[in-house]
């Protein structure tokens, strides 16, 4: 698909219509790290959609004016073009105005609707507040969502509908793209499969019924706000002395991970998804400049991680953002002894003994009251 053929023929928004969606928060095992304008990939990425760290939010087209709700916005974005208001967990956040303002016109194209209504936008986590667990990839697809709900252009929420709000979730931020469906998304143009797009992610579906219950716990190691802003991260690669090799890299993983998703070959999984997490970081140690995301007790779980499945053979795996946050990734069958090593050994590495148990799920959907 061409960006071009999102634009719309025909949209039927309705005055006072309200579209409420949630979206899932995604951990990829394949990572984008570095992209190009607009938003378009410099390589391949695939990730687990997960099931209890989510977005949820509701959007209510009004008239535009005169509403006091656009006159707010209007004041402090500078801006006559676009009227909303947004609150986050019942709370105004003018802060975030720029943000949604910079998506809506990245959007406005494939939503010309956008610059003819109010839009009041009310959204809140289900995982805790500065968790470090980046929220910007359920933030904006469940926002994409909402609007593409209420544009009217898809009366059938079929595919054609979750490709779209993937293509859109992308322009606010690229790993959004992959929150739309589940288990499994892949995003970015790659020869190894073959409907791969760099402007939308797609549903993965050659894959071993293992993953489709795999869990991730979440080892909140530091909660604090992350060091290195993605968008800072993704320039970093512009000038990075090995970034053709990791981008032409991130091709051949996909390709391996592909046939081990199919297989079901744990081995082959643990050892991409653990290279994967370890090159993301070995890019911000060697560019310039420089950083260090990893804490002293995301290395102290890595070692135990490693020790406990040298002992037990238990499949388990790490991957890691861009943060310091430990992601342990195993079958739902090792679930059991998996938390009591959690409990027994690495909850001591963690701010506040704080972890999360998500799995994999299936995706967005919409919010009944
Ligand atoms: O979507 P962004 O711009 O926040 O970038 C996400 C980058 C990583 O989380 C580090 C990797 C990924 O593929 O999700």
């Amino acid at each position: 698909m061409e960006a071009a053929s999102y634009i719309p023929k025909n949209q039927n928004p309705k005055l006072g219509e309200t579209a409420f969606w949630q979206a899932p928060s995604n951990i990829a095992l394949v990572k984008y790290w570095g992209k190009y304008e607009p938003q378009i990939p410099a390589n391949p990425s695939l990730s687990f959609t997960l099931s209890h760290c989510k977005t949820k939010t509701k959007v209510t087209l009004q008239e535009k004016a005169p509403h006091l709700g656009s006159q707010v916005a209007e004041s402090q974005n500078g801006t006559s073009e676009f009227s909303f208001d947004f609150k986050f967990e019942g709370t105004a956040k003018p802060d975030f105005h720029p943000k949604i303002k910079a998506f809506f016109n990245r959007v406005h194209s494939y939503l010309p609707f956008l610059s003819e209504y109010h839009f009041s936008i009310e959204s809140e986590n289900s995982f805790p507040h500065s968790s470090g667990i980046a929220s910007s990839a359920s933030a904006m697809a469940a926002l994409s969502l909402c609007l593409l709900d209420l544009s009217g252009e898809f009366p059938e929420k079929g595919d054609s509908f979750y490709g779209k709000a993937s293509f859109l979730a992308r322009l606010g931020s690229g790993s959004a793209s992959r929150s739309i469906q589940g288990p499994l998304m892949q995003w970015g143009n790659t020869p190894s499969i073959e409907a791969s797009s760099d402007i939308t992610a797609l549903k993965y579906e050659e894959i071993h019924e293992v993953f489709r219950s795999y869990q991730d716990s979440i080892l909140l190691v530091d909660k604090g706000a992350k060091v290195v802003s993605s968008t800072v991260g993704h320039g970093l690669m512009e000038n990075h002395p090995y970034a053709a090799a990791r981008f032409a890299q991130a091709h051949s993983q996909i390709a391996l991970l592909a046939k081990a998703l199919k297989s079901g070959d744990l081995p082959s999984f643990i050892h991409i998804v653990e290279q994967e997490a370890l090159t993301l970081h070995a890019m911000m140690l060697s560019s310039s400049p420089y950083f260090i995301l990893m804490k002293p007790h995301t290395l102290s779980i890595i070692e135990k991680v490693w020790a406990f499945r040298k002992e037990t053979s238990v499949p388990l795996c790490f991957t890691l953002d861009a943060g310091a946050n430990v992601h342990l990734l195993y079958p739902e069958q090792q679930r059991e002894v998996v938390v009591q090593f959690i409990e027994n050994e690495l909850v001591a590495h963690c701010e506040n003994e704080q972890y999360i148990c998500d799995s994999v799920g299936t995706g967005s959907s919409p919010v009944f009251e």
